[in-house]
């Protein structure tokens, strides 16, 4: 509900009309309520959604701004009620699953979009490209975007004819869910077997790629209609005990103070010579377009011995928690957390004017040359 209705359209200060808040209302998703860390294997993925929706919220609170959050579930007829009477002018989309179901993600923009409400981050059609791995590839491979080879595999008697050593993910996971040490395989028993229990955990296919062992950078792409490439970030392996894979798993990202997570050290602006760090920043703008991202994402990058930069995974809606690599790199050219997210509920706003009733229904963005400096 909205809080408090302090700034709600009309009234008047010292005769002058009193200047409406720009009302928001924070959509996330809260299936994690109904599920617990034991029975899924994402829930701490899932749970930290609700956090950073009021982190959000409570940047946005100021003059201008009124943050209504609004947890959504499965009921899509409700969250139409719900909006109709907020009547927000737009909503800052923080759901990524319904029903602990990832492939509804999309199912919250398409309501959006019918009821004209301008939201910010990326359409419903790259998000659901961007949740299916295999369909991801396909864009990257159409749009020349180097990417490890990989194949399909529904079970463990599925063929595969990569050479080792190979990577085993959920097909469309993210967030690492599905990844630890035990995904990286070196030969086909290692292989079937964890297709095999890919398939009883998460019941989905797996997306088997050649494992590209190299340097890891993080590429943050923000702004609206142009985005723009931020600082690289790249994940510093050093300290991660030799037996285990250079991979950040489920563990490095979830579990706070594991090996995993302590041997995955974020580190900005890292030394990279001048035309390598132009290369990764090609790619991460060639795979944000070829994906359709919009206003901010990440692409996660290996660079190989070659000095070729893979592009091994797209995010648009990547994770806005305080910590994460989105918001280090947005301060890392001055954009602190209230600022980028007021920037986010402005570009959303762009397209309100610019749409009309169309809601967000209008082209591709653009996307800055890689070359055009880093600030958005
Ligand atoms: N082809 C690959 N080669 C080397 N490491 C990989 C590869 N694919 C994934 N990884 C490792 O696994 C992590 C998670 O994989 P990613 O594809 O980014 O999945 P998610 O969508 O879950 O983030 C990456 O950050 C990286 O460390
Ligand atoms: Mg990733």
């Amino acid at each position: 509900m909205p809080g408090g209705g302090g700034g709600g359209a009309g009234g008047t200060q010292g005769g002058r009309p009193r200047r409406k808040k720009t009302r928001v209302a924070v959509l996330y998703n809260n299936d994690f309520e109904d599920s617990s860390p034991d029975g899924d294997p994402g829930y701490a993925a899932r749970a930290d959604v609700e956090s950073v929706a009021s982190f959000v919220a409570e940047n946005l609170n100021d003059g201008d701004h009124e943050a209504v959050l609004l947890p959504v579930d499965g009921d899509l007829a409700r969250l139409r009620m719900q909006l109709t009477e907020i009547e927000p002018d737009c909503a800052f989309n923080l759901c990524e699953s319904l029903a602990q179901d990832t492939r509804l993600e999309s199912a919250v923009p398409l309501v959006l979009e019918l009821l004209g409400i301008p939201f910010t981050g990326s359409p419903p059609e790259a998000l659901s490209h961007a949740l299916y791995k295999d369909r991801v590839k396909k864009l990257l491979e159409e749009a020349g975007v180097p990417t490890p080879r990989s194949c399909v595999m529904r079970g463990p008697g599925d063929p595969c004819d990569l050479p080792y050593p190979l990577i085993v993910k959920p097909v469309r996971e993210d967030g690492s869910v599905g990844i630890s040490g035990k995904s990286v395989v070196h030969n086909e028993a290692e292989l079937r077997e964890v297709v095999a229990q890919v398939a009883t955990s998460f019941r989905q296919a797996c997306l088997v790629e050649q494992f590209v062992d190299g340097r890891e950078f993080n590429v943050a792409l923000f702004g609206f209609p142009t985005a723009r490439v931020l600082p690289l970030s790249e994940i510093d392996f050093s300290t991660l005990p030799d037996d285990r894979p250079k991979i950040v798993s489920y563990e490095a990202k979830w579990s706070e103070g594991s090996v995993d997570d302590l041997g995955t050290i974020p580190v900005m602006m890292p030394q990279l010579p001048t035309t390598l760090a132009a290369r990764v920043r090609r790619a991460a703008v060639d795979a944000f377009r070829a994906v359709g991202v919009r206003d901010y994402g990440r692409v996660d990058i290996r660079l190989a011995a070659n000095g070729i930069p893979y592009v091994i995974d797209v995010n648009p809606n990547c994770d806005l928690s305080r910590y994460a690599g989105m918001a280090r790199a947005a301060s890392g050219v001055g954009i602190d957390y209230s600022a980028l997210v007021k920037l986010l509920v402005r570009y959303a706003l762009r397209r309100r004017v610019r749409g009309a009733r169309k809601g967000n229904q209008e082209g591709p963005p653009h996307v800055a040359g890689a070359s055009s400096g880093a600030s958005p």
